[in-house]
């Protein structure tokens, strides 16, 4: 498969993944991100980014498309395929201040948003990877984010709340500026995350006692 399909098949499955999802009345920023791909598609407006790999690349030999969800597994199949050929990116205040346990075990790719494979100020949209054990501590941003466990098992905490298991497909809600932190299981995980709103502005960790 050429990198062009390559790229473009990855918008289409998460289009198709935001467009089919049971949570979509519910979450009407799961309907704006997926239609802003779907037009990107019918408009010619997905480009190249420059390939540019991360440590954390290295783990997507062990992400197999076998959850049973359709939707879910060709998302996971579009992401490993053109893995090599992205571009991919660490929040820049966390590559500055986490672990370089953490760093060589987390990276994400934007499919839709500045400097995606679609350009977009208004969503923020793509697919993240965490190696097995990582705690991803506490942190905030003035978008509203929709994420979707697609591969491994995590834990998500909203505010001071309870630690609560995702099963993979169910969507995790936040707010604008709402606290938020996760622990990742014993596989590597892969998330995607959908922003709209303030997509400028990067998310920022919460010191613990905040
Ligand atoms: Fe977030």
């Amino acid at each position: 498969m050429s990198a062009v399909h390559q790229r473009r098949e990855l918008v289409s499955a998460l289009a198709d993944f935001y467009l089919g999802h049971r949570d979509l009345e519910r979450l009407p920023m799961l309907g704006t991100v997926g239609r802003l791909l779907a037009e990107a598609l019918e408009d010619d407006g997905v480009v190249a980014t420059e390939p540019g790999g991360l440590p954390v690349t290295q783990l997507l030999e062990g992400v197999v498309a076998d959850t049973g969800q359709p939707a879910i597994d060709r998302v996971l199949r579009a992401f490993t395929a053109a893995g090599p050929i992205l571009h991919w990116v660490q929040t820049s205040e966390y590559a500055a201040t986490l672990s370089r346990q953490f760093l060589d075990n987390y990276g994400y790719v934007r499919v839709i948003g500045p400097g995606g494979l679609v350009e977009s100020d208004t969503a923020s949209a793509g697919l993240g990877v965490w190696g097995a054990g990582l705690h991803y501590p506490r942190h905030e941003h003035p978008a509203e984010e929709t994420y979707h466990l697609l591969h491994g098992s995590t834990s998500f905490q909203r505010g001071a709340g309870p630690w609560v298991d995702r099963a993979v497909g169910e969507s995790v809600h936040h707010d604008p500026w709402e606290h938020h932190a996760q622990r990742f299981g014993d596989a590597t995980c892969v998330l995607s995350w959908a922003w709209t709103g303030d997509v400028a502005v990067n998310a920022r960790l919460v010191p613990e006692d905040a």
